[in-house]
């Protein structure tokens, strides 16, 4: 694997073919998120965002105990409320960067993911957990509410009902449960996590891009919107595919029986 791009302090950003993991690597406190970060996350999305050999991103977190436990509360402990607004949006806005980079964004969680930990993977597109992993969102038991999309994410994953027993309760799920729940796609044994991920995360490397990126649009935008609006985007966005050159690779692939050769135009 090779390293790559940039000199961050809390972050290691690798390439392995044409995807790029992104490990928090501030172990001693469990990958826990200081406001540099979340600022050094925003700066390597942007840049894997733009970056050709990049097709899908992996975020994880280093070490064997924690994927991010969250954000950083002796930081959190000195704010007062306007630096504390300041510090939701921000964290906010770079976790929408990862929603809408445009390129599929894989979780991988190899253990605790709590509070703004469990709100970046939310952010993420596909989440994969070790066995021992744990997600929640704690933040009720430290007399606040989730700040990082938590609240709004969860409920439009889970409904109001469940997203609200587990805000509420601040309680931790375990991996089983989380895959039960849907708040994870799959589970895997600690040490095959990656390899696991790998294994996906090339297969997604391996599509037409634009369509992958219109695909991620339609969904992302569709959320917010009425089914009718959703409709129209998704027509719009199926109308663009025509206009790439995979579109047509792909249909005379499958019409002459032979693989597509993609181009990513
Ligand atoms: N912010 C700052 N430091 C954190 C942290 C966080 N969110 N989570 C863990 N740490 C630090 C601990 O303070 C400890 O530092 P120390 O060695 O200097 O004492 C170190 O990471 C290891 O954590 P520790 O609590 O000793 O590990 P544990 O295995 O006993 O417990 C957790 C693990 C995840 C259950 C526990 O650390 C925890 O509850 N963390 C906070 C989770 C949370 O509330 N997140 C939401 C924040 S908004």
């Amino acid at each position: 694997m090779s390293s790559d791009s940039g000199d961050y302090e809390n972050l290691i950003v690798d390439f392995k073919d044409t995807v790029a993991t992104i490990t928090i690597n501030r172990p001693d406190v469990l990958n826990a998120l200081n406001a540099e970060t979340i600022r050094e996350l925003g700066e390597a999305v942007d840049f894997l965002a733009a970056d050709d050999r990049c097709h899908v991103l992996i975020i994880t977190g280093a070490g064997e105990q924690a994927f991010v436990a969250g954000a950083d509360i002796s930081v959190l402990a000195t704010y007062d409320p306007v630096d504390a607004r300041e510090a939701a949006r921000f964290g906010q806005a770079t976790f929408d960067k990862i929603e809408e980079c445009g390129k599929p964004v894989i979780a991988a969680i190899n253990g605790y993911a709590l509070g703004g930990g469990f709100e970046l993977a939310l952010a993420c597109h596909i989440r994969f957990a070790a066995e021992g992993a744990q997600v929640g969102l704690p933040e009720i038991d430290l007399g606040v509410i989730p700040g990082h999309g938590g609240t709004q994410r969860l409920t439009r994953l889970l409904g109001k009902s469940a997203a609200i027993k587990l805000i509420c309760s601040g309680a931790h799920v375990n991996a089983t449960d989380a895959v039960s729940l849907g708040l994870v796609n799959a589970v895997y044994p600690a040490d095959s996590l990656m390899e696991a991920v790998y294994g996906f995360a090339i297969k997604l490397a391996s599509k037409p891009r634009i369509a992958m990126r219109y695909a991620l649009e339609a969904v992302n935008q569709g959320l917010n919107v009425t089914l009718k609006e959703g409709q129209a985007i998704e027509a719009d966005l199926f109308g663009l595919c025509f206009a790439t050159e995979d579109q047509t690779e792909g249909m005379n692939a499958f019409l002459e029986k032979r693989k597509a050769n993609w181009k990513g135009r």
